[in-house]
């Protein structure tokens, strides 16, 4: 049984600790795929943790994911409230899917306030900082155990 978990991420999240600190924080993407790598070990999870700025690599990731994976965790950011492709390329994958986002989106603008990845997602975390990763990690590695309550 796989205990692979992809961690994914759309685009501008390259520039996280950079980009729009006082919404998204200093803490860097390679930060937070450090922090994630910790946990995984500590939870016996292995991850792939993976960014783009195109939306047929996020895709493809999805895709290979339904060859070796146990779980998603993605932030798709703008592809978030866009992508009826990343929708579709999740609702073929059977595993966990945790849906992150940095910021609490439903405190912002309108058109933030709606997800075409929450459709598929079986948990949605938002607002929690770079947190929300770790916590999605946790939440992925609960359900592949079979002890999400
Ligand atoms: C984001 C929120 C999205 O609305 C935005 O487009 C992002 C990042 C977040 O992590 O808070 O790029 O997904």
């Amino acid at each position: 049984m796989s205990r692979l978990v992809y961690i994914l991420n759309g685009p501008n999240l390259n520039l996280l600790g950079k980009r729009q600190p006082e919404i998204y924080g200093h803490v860097t993407l390679a930060d937070v795929e450090a922090e994630c790598r910790a946990l995984a070990s500590e939870l016996k999870l292995e991850i792939k943790f993976y960014q783009s700025n195109r939306e047929y690599e996020v895709i493809d990731w999805i895709h290979a994911a339904r060859e070796d994976a146990a779980g998603i965790v993605i932030n798709p950011a703008a592809f978030t409230h866009t992508s009826l492709a990343i929708l579709d390329a999740l609702n073929t994958f059977e595993g966990a899917v945790i849906e992150v986002h940095i910021s609490n989106v439903h405190k912002r603008e309108a058109f933030r306030h709606h997800s075409y990845v929450s459709l598929r997602a079986d948990g949605v975390i938002a607002g929690c900082g770079t947190q929300g990763y770790a916590l999605g990690l946790r939440r992925a590695g609960q359900i592949i155990d079979g002890k999400a309550a």
